[in-house]
């Protein structure tokens, strides 16, 4: 009765020009390992789940790279959404859908764009959580211990330990705060990241729908008897258009009273920016990181964060701290302590360009 759903349907924007719309990060080997995330985090919940319970959720216009990088897929299991409605609509739609496979379903949803290193203690702690939430109406997530006052994450508040041993009761949970109450979390010391890895029965994710999303659930409600027919996609596309663009973090984490989170040890990132790629890498002896590297010479220089594609040699000499991605049609050259800047300069190149 166990699922897992990988959510791949963001577009990775800070990881430009690598990540860009039509190749967002999780189709990217960002690591240099020869696999990319989505491929990782499907080869993670193989372990897990059986190879026919894991499906995948995303916009329709990644269909076919979900197709090509995980050919095992069977088409039923890709959830394709008709347009971006972050993560509340397609936990909603994917819960449902699942349900009316397995009314008994429990499942995991995870996004297709972590580096997780221990996959071991990742099955554990997933295999732990998924026992627990089939017997308990509970909407549970890993959390992971903070190291910096990041405001791209959810912070729990945890309080009392759980009925089950290692899981603790949410006292509140808040999605990216501003820095101020960041840095507040952080001191308290009773606070963990939200790694946005949830597990749950089908039934109470759903019930959780009803209670503080009843618009968004009553729309894919609809479709009970339409899931897995022929009538579907049209049911979708339908479906969508209704809902409103919100993640399942501000729809239901923030909201609900039965939350608990089970705290975490493996290593674990979200990869969200090209320093938080370099800090985890394997570096050479003077700290540079080349992924792809057959394609990368380096001669004189370090601590450099070098990326490249296959069909392209890049060569870098005499370069100290820096970022250098080159793509199929952009390079970008920058400090690695002026990465914030990459946000604006997408910003102006997508106004020009
Ligand atoms: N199918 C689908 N459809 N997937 C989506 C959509 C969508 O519309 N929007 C985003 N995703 C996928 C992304 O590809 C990613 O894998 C995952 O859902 C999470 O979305 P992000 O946009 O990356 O969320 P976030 O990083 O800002 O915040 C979430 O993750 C943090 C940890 O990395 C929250 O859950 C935070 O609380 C959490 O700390
Ligand atoms: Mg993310």
């Amino acid at each position: 009765n166990y699922y897992a759903v990988i959510m791949a349907g963001g577009i990775g924007s800070r990881f430009w020009p690598v990540s860009r719309t039509k190749l967002p990060k999780q189709f990217i080997d960002m690591m240099g390992t020869g696999k990319t995330l989505i491929q990782a985090t499907y080869d993670r919940f193989r372990k897990i789940v059986p190879k026919e319970n894991i499906f995948v959720a995303t916009n329709e216009s990644y269909a076919s790279l979900v197709r090509e990088q995980l050919p095992e897929l069977t088409e039923h299991q890709l959830i394709l959404e008709p347009i971006m409605r972050n993560t509340a609509p397609c936990i909603a739609y994917a819960s449902h859908k699942i349900q009316q496979l397995n009314p008994e379903a429990t499942m995991v949803i995870a996004p297709a764009d972590h580096l997780i290193l221990e996959t071991d203690v990742f099955a554990e702690d997933v295999v732990k959580g998924l026992k627990c939430a089939e017997k308990n109406d509970w909407l549970i997530t890993l959390g992971i211990k903070p190291s910096r006052p990041d405001t791209g994450y959810g912070y729990i508040q945890y309080g009392k330990s759980a009925t089950v041993p290692g899981l603790k009761k949410v006292k509140t949970f808040t999605e990216k705060p501003n820095l101020e109450l960041a840095k507040t979390f952080l001191q308290s010391g009773d606070f963990l990241w939200n790694a946005g890895i949830f597990i749950w029965s089908a039934k109470s994710i759903i019930q959780a729908f009803d209670k503080y999303q009843t618009e968004m659930n009553e729309v894919f409600k609809e479709g009970t008897e339409i899931y897995n027919s022929h009538r579907e996609a049209k049911f979708i596309s339908g479906a969508f258009v209704r809902c409103v663009n919100i993640s399942i973090d501000f729809a239901i984490m923030e909201k609900a009273d039965n939350v608990y989170v089970l705290p975490t040890d493996f290593s674990w990132s979200d990869l969200g920016t090209w320093s938080s790629v370099y800090e985890l890498a394997e570096k050479d002896y003077l700290g540079n990181v080349s992924a792809s590297s057959e394609h990368v010479i380096v001669y004189d220089s370090s601590n450099c964060m070098i990326h490249a594609p296959k069909n392209k040699l890049v060569i870098v000499k005499g370069l100290h701290n820096f970022i250098v991605v080159q793509s199929d049609d952009t390079l970008m050259i920058c400090p690695k302590d002026q990465e914030q800047g990459v946000k604006q300069i997408v910003a102006d190149v997508k106004e020009k360009f």
